[in-house]
């Protein structure tokens, strides 16, 4: 079997493509699976990221193995790296369609982060329709929940209203996650053990229920 393509999407911008691709790539890549991700953002925030976690770590120390790619080529690119590795895990740009579309069309599973309030969601339909018309098997992510919060738990139950599949495991809203980022690592080396890492050990559990691995 080839390996699994997850695509992280979003069209509303900062909901957290970025950052989770990072968590689930090196907690997927702790699972022995060899990982590859494939950044389709010409923002370039994910490069950036890899090559702080090369300098800090050295090129042979950061589990992981790094792409571009842009438009159409992103299908290619995906399949290709899904010859070599278990996992591809792809970021995708916000807003732009004609970018996500390919990484969609090519994804096992394409994962979704949504922060829990109603604007967020509402600016997630159009992502859904996106990722529906492809015929993509999809998964909302809450982001950035904040505990003990009603509106979180509102939004948990429109999601279920909405009837579309969504994670069980939420990633809480930590400075942790965003800290980790800035020299090339994760909360699950900055952080292990915490609540924060034990979330993204979980969710990337749950996601390779979802894509078989
Ligand atoms: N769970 C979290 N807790 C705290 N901060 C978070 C969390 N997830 C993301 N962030 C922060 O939110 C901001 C946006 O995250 P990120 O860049 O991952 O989103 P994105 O969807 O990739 O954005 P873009 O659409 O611009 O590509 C960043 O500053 C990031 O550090
Ligand atoms: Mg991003």
């Amino acid at each position: 079997m080839s390996g699994r393509i997850i695509t992280l999407a979003q069209q509303k911008g900062g909901s957290g493509k970025t950052t989770v691709a990072a968590h689930l790539a090196v907690a997927l890549s702790r699972t022995k699976a060899r990982v590859a991700l494939l950044d389709c953002d010409p923002q370039g925030s994910l490069g950036e990221w890899f090559e702080a976690r090369e300098a800090r770590l050295g090129e042979d120390g950061t589990g992981l193995d790094f792409r571009t790619a842009s438009g159409w080529g992103a299908r290619r690119e995906a399949r290709s790296l899904a010859r070599d590795y278990d996992i591809v895990v792809i970021d995708t740009p916000p807003k732009s369609d004609i970018e996500s579309r390919p990484a969609i069309e090519a994804a096992s599973l394409v994962a979704v982060p949504v922060q829990p309030t109603p604007i967020d969601l509402w600016a997630t339909q159009p992502t859904l329709e996106m990722i529906a018309k492809e015929g993509a098997p999809s998964l909302l992510i809450i982001n950035r929940a904040l505990s003990r919060v009603a509106l979180t738990e509102e939004i948990s139950e429109a999601i279920r209203t909405l009837g579309h599949p969504a994670a069980e495991t939420r990633l809480g809203n930590r400075v942790a996650f965003a800290a980790s980022m800035g020299d090339g690592r994760t909360i699950l080396e900055t952080a292990p053990g915490s609540k924060g890492a034990l979330e993204v050990e979980a969710l990337a559990a749950e996601i390779r229920r979802h894509i078989g691995a």
